[in-house]
């Protein structure tokens, strides 16, 4: 039996959405039916199933109404038409008591804006659903704190929310709906607001929770990426409709129509690639209190001319050349301080798209520095990493 089925589910926006479906029924699309009768077709005939510990990703463009169907999913949003089925219970059919008790026992949502409360500390905002729940403070603590161990905030219970980066606040959100212990976890693009290293930790992280606790999840994205990685199927979306649902192979090899063909070859884009997906490990550099001979060493051990110099805290601070580093030796210098070239170093962010990076990096003799806003270099793009991103379409994958 399937953890979770969604059965011809419809929803309309509108003043009459039961004619709104009737219409959508009779073949009026979306468009149509939006100027004839001022109604939003939300989501027109989906039907999936999820099986346990399954991760189950739902993406589409913006207003394809991903949203809709996953607060369709445990009635945050009433369906207009459908069924909604977990573990053989009709959920459409419930009582508003009913409901409330599968809500607050088998699904958990997790938000894109973390949505904490500002002025409790994260211990109080993790066990703030079992609180409404009148679960005992002490039992009600215990869970909040497992929950935080969980996605590795231990030693932060005391804080307050802005005092948290913002991948530390979704790890919050995340433990709050873990603290629930439900089945199935309801993700709303609960990652895209997250810087890309971030965002890769998380994801990582979200594998390994789930093999660990066998969690049912529902997760919506709209990076094709992300969907690939994390899911176990795929359900694509277009103006409410299913497009395609599958596994990631199948969607890559044997996409369903030209608009998910359009979607897959976006993923092969050098445009969708940023630098923090296709740097490699900064290996390439040293510190700016080595010696010249070490120094020297390393560029023949890596058959390179220059290499990066980094200081304190990994900041990055410049270049040096071979034959600079070989005039040090000569000159007896014990540091690589007066060779250090601090121009000619091409610094880019995480997010740099790499199409913007090319040039640079096929024209440079040095590698792309990738640093943070602090200068803290994070990686290097080298001509390999390049080539290799626009060649397969991914980055590196042991960055
Ligand atoms: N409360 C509402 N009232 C009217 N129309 C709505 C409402 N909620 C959503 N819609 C419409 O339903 C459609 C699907 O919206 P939905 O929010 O589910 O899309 P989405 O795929 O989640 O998009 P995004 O990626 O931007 O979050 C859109 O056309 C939207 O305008
Ligand atoms: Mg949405």
């Amino acid at each position: 039996m399937s953890k979770l089925v969604a059965k011809n589910l419809y929803k309309v926006f509108g003043s009459h959405p039961k004619r709104g479906v009737k219409l959508v029924r009779e073949g009026k699309t979306k468009k149509e039916i939006l100027k004839e009768t001022g109604m939003t077709v939300g989501v027109n005939d989906v039907s999936f199933e999820v099986e346990e510990g399954e991760i189950f990703v739902i993406m589409g463009l913006s207003g394809s109404g991903k949203s809709t169907v996953i607060r369709c999913l445990n009635r945050l949003i009433e369906p207009t038409a459908g069924d909604i089925i977990i573990d053989g219970k009709n959920l459409t059919k419930m009582t508003k008591q009913e409901l409330i008790k599968v809500r607050r026992t088998s699904m958990s949502m997790v938000f894109q804006n973390f949505a904490l409360l500002p002025n409790r500390t994260i211990v109080s905002n993790t066990e703030y659903g079992l609180e409404i729940q009148n679960v005992p403070p002490k039992v009600r603590r215990e869970k909040a704190l497992e929950a935080l161990k969980l996605v590795g905030l231990e030693g932060y219970e005391e804080s307050y929310p802005d005092q948290l980066s913002g991948g530390m606040k979704q790890r919050v959100g995340l433990a709050r709906a873990l603290a629930n212990d439900p089945e199935i976890l309801l993700m709303d693009e609960a990652f895209s607001a997250l810087d890309p290293l971030i965002r890769t930790e998380m994801q990582d992280e979200l594998i390994e929770l789930q093999q660990k606790m066998k969690k049912t999840i529902i997760f919506i994205t709209h990076d094709l990426d992300e969907a690939l990685k994390l899911g176990d199927q795929i359900m694509l979306m277009k103006d409410g409709e299913v497009i395609q649902i599958g596994k990631p192979e199948d969607i890559l090899s044997n996409p369903a129509d030209e608009y998910v063909e359009r979607f897959v070859q976006g993923v092969n884009r050098s445009d969708l690639l940023t630098a923090a997906d296709i740097m490699v490990k900064p290996w390439t550099t040293i510190g700016i209190h080595k010696g010249p001979r070490f120094a020297f060493a390393e560029c023949k051990k890596y058959g390179l001319e220059h290499l990066l110099v980094t200081g304190e805290g990994r900041t990055l601070t410049g270049t040096v050349s071979i034959d600079a580093i070989k005039e040090a030796i000569e000159a007896g210098e014990s540091t690589l301080e007066n060779i250090l070239k601090t121009d000619e170093v091409n610094r880019v962010a995480p997010d740099t798209k790499i199409k913007d990076i090319i040039e640079l990096t096929l024209q440079s003799s040095v590698p792309v520095a990738v640093v943070n806003e602090d200068e803290k270099l994070l990686g290097v793009i080298i001509k390999g990493s390049i080539l290799r991103a626009l060649m397969t379409g991914r980055g590196d994958e042991d960055a």
